[in-house]
């Protein structure tokens, strides 16, 4: 069994990998038709991504998708571990499918995402579920094809790189709708924010070349695709591996320019945030006026302690400078309570900023300790029912934001790309604004992925109810 040497994550070597072409060996083609797989993904755009391309990797080797995991031939869990709960749902998994594999000894298993890429993880899953076919890391997927087939001679395969591998290009891709499509244009993060465990598990930095980028999105205009979201870590910080003068302003300006008429880009770093993005942003009808910007905490003492290199006042002025450009932008972000050493002040503070941004939308949690972070070591962590009150106090605070921009929103128009019809109500359909908030409407004969214009008559906390003209 390969044994995968963690420490060697740590490199600071620059572009250590090459870019190569996959092509999925012949011998592997429809190797397993007739047969079923399940997929379940947990996490962020980034693993619902990769799924996108598991996906497609089994179809090409005959598998069929099954929606009830009971049934599958192959059950596959494409894992997270941001935080202890997406960890503990996918063991949980995990467990049925033991009982599972009890009762039906033919039945393949496999784990890949970032929990692959945790020593502790492999170690754990080599001892006490050594009947698993593959556990395979998040550089490495696409092996998925060689591993499987190998697994049923050899038993367990594990394939996880510490190191960066090779940037994989050509792979194919089974996207889960025809009119929205996620383009990564860069793997990985080296911001190191000292509670994260993405640059472990994702590894360094690493950007697609512009050309192969620029050709997804073409490939994806031809085939009548309405939204594009360039996908990333930390997707300012684009090019700063790459050996050319090619930053993340110049790919948006860039993909703008090739008329995909709606354009997004997730996750921004304050830090890497340049004005010229900013202007873009002001320029560019087609590119979408909703950001997502993490702060993840109001309080500059606990910034400087999760190494988020911005002071509260940078970030305010940021948001101000945004505002001003973009007056229609919806600002969405992510917060964490309970970081080790937050004081009740600290915590205040973090509300204070929450009143001056007024966000659209936040993604909140309480902190969660990750094993090889150095956020682990610091004294002061906070007790869980601390955590779980200031978490309850954070969302009375933004939800009640949420609303109040909603409410903005009555008697206006917006254009709604329309992404499904009620299964429940006749006429009845709900899509995303071009600021991503959600709307129920009523309306005749909409075809999906069209975008309509739609009058806001209703505002909820978390969507908007209308009617199509
Ligand atoms: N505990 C809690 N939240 C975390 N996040 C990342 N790591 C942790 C952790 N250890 C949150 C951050 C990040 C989002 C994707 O997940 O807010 O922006
Ligand atoms: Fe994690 Fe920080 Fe990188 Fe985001 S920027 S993935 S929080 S290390």
């Amino acid at each position: 069994m390969h044994k995968p040497d963690f420490k060697e994550a740590k490199t600071t070597d620059k572009r250590p990998y090459e870019t190569k072409k996959f092509s999925l060996e012949d011998a592997y083609k429809n190797y397993f038709s007739g047969k079923t797989y399940f997929l379940k993904t947990y996490g962020c755009q980034m693993n619902e991504h990769d799924s996108e391309v598991i996906e497609a990797l089994l179809e090409e080797m005959g598998f069929q998708k099954e929606e009830d995991y009971e049934k599958a031939d192959l059950i596959v869990l494409n894992t997270c571990s941001i935080r202890e709960n997406a960890h503990n749902k996918a063991f949980g998994m995990l467990g049925r499918c033991k009982h599972l594999k009890e009762k039906r000894p033919d039945l393949m298993l496999g784990l890949c995402g970032c929990m692959s890429q945790e020593e502790v993880v492999v170690e754990e899953v080599c001892k006490h579920y050594p009947f698993l076919n593959f556990v395979v890391g998040t550089h490495n997927f696409y092996q998925i094809p060689e591993l499987l087939v190998k697994s049923l001679q050899e038993g367990l395969q594990v394939e996880v790189f510490s190191r960066e591998k090779d940037l994989i290009e050509d792979l194919p891709t089974e996207r889960k709708t025809s009119y929205k499509a996620y383009v990564n244009i860069i793997y990985g993060c080296d911001k190191f924010c000292t509670y994260c465990i993405v640059p472990y598990t994702r590894g360094r930095q690493r950007s697609r070349t512009k050309d192969a980028i620029l050709e997804e999105v073409k490939q994806l205009l031809e085939d009548g695709y309405q939204e594009v979201t360039l996908l990333g870590q930390n997707v300012n910080a684009y090019g700063k591996d790459l050996y050319q003068d090619y930053s993340f302003g110049e790919l948006l300006e860039d993909v703008a320019a090739l008329g995909v008429p709606r354009i997004r880009f997730v996750t921004s770093h304050p830090w890497d945030f340049t004005d010229h993005m900013i202007d873009l942003l002001a320029k560019y009808p087609n590119i979408m006026p909703s950001i997502h910007l993490p702060v993840q905490s109001g309080s500059n003492r606990i910034l400087k302690l999760m190494g988020r290199r911005y002071t509260k006042e940078m970030y305010l002025e940021l948001v101000q400078k945004l505002k001003a450009k973009i007056p229609n932008l919806a600002l969405s972000t992510d917060v964490i309570v309970g970081f080790p050493g937050e004081s009740e002040e600290d915590f205040e503070e973090t509300l204070a900023l929450v009143d001056i941004c007024q966000f659209d939308n936040a993604f909140t949690f309480m902190y969660s300790k990750r094993v090889g972070t150095p956020a682990e070591k610091l004294p002061q962590q906070i007790e869980e029912s601390v955590k779980e009150e200031r978490l309850q106090r954070l969302n009375e605070r933004v939800n009640h934001f949420f609303l109040e921009n909603n409410k903005k929103l009555v008697g206006t128009t917006q254009k709604v790309l329309v992404e499904g019809a009620s299964l429940k109500q006749k006429d009845a359909y709900f899509g995303y604004t071009e600021t991503n908030k959600l709307v129920n409407f009523s309306g005749k004969d909409l075809a999906i992925g069209q975008i309509v214009p739609v009058i806001i008559e209703d505002a909820k906390t978390w969507s908007l109810d209308g009617r199509a003209n």
